[in-house]
């Protein structure tokens, strides 16, 4: 049995107030017990606050981004073990945003996993086409390049990777994967595991990801090989998100 996992990625948005006020409303909403792994990332500035409020509760919180070094010279950028300090639970990788806006490549995303999985954290590995590699039949050629990032990676290691199916196409259009587009992916991506992880495969949990709304959220959920939602615009209020999470506990 696979626990569900819905997770909100804010991106580059709210300043402290606005995650203070989210996290305690979110934290009001879920009850105890509540089924369903719930992961919040907010942005590097907000983490502080959003550890005080969410702290001693069911909510885990983590990074949209992290360094693969330790330390060292990269202006701007930040890394795991001053994360750590955060008690962040998750790292995402390969988000299509780095990938494509910050032109992050496959080998600095496997580095980046490799770097959470050596420091005990959890990760989101996102993977997903462009339109255009879809129409031209080669979105799964596509995802299967970006999970050789797990290439490396043990079997015991995995059941700390959560992978995030999220088509490009579909994030932040308002355009979601049709289901059963969404099933065939998540069921070849388990394919793929399973032919080099073996049974661990079925332990992984699969998020589909892309426009994801509390009225389309429970299609994807009912899906055998799809296991939570990695939620953009839809995670930015409180409300909307639990409204996710309580399609997805049904
Ligand atoms: P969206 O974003 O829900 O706004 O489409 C999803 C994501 O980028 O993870």
């Amino acid at each position: 049995m696979r626990v569900p996992i819905v997770a909100a990625n804010w991106k580059m948005n709210k300043v402290q107030a606005e995650a203070r006020a989210y996290c305690r409303r979110l934290r009001e909403l879920v009850p105890e017990g509540f089924p369903v792994e719930l992961v919040v990332f907010p942005p590097f500035t907000a983490l502080g606050v959003v550890r005080e409020v969410l702290g001693g509760s069911q909510i885990k919180w983590g990074a949209q981004n992290a360094h693969p070094e330790s330390k060292g010279a990269f202006t701007g950028e930040v890394s795991l073990p001053m994360l750590l300090e955060y008690g962040i639970s998750y790292l995402i990788v390969g988000h299509s945003e780095r990938r494509n806006i910050f032109g992050e490549p496959d080998d600095f995303i496997a580095k980046k996993l490799r770097s959470a999985l050596d420091s005990g954290v959890c990760s989101i590995l996102c993977v997903g086409e462009k339109l255009e590699e879809r129409r031209a039949g080669k979105a799964r050629e596509v995802v299967e390049r970006q999970l050789a990032a797990l290439a490396g990676v043990s079997a015991e290691e995995l059941e700390r990777v959560v992978i995030a199916y999220e088509p490009v196409w579909a994030i932040g259009t308002g355009v979601p994967a049709r289901p059963e587009d969404a099933q065939e992916m998540a069921a070849s991506i388990r394919r793929w595991l399973a032919d080099r992880f073996g049974d661990t495969a079925e332990k992984v949990r699969i998020q589909y990801g892309g426009s994801v709304k509390p009225d389309n959220a429970g299609e994807y959920l009912k899906l055998p090989d799809i296991d939570g939602a990695l939620v953009g615009g839809a995670s930015l209020d409180p409300d909307t998100f639990f409204a996710i999470a309580r399609e997805v506990a049904r």
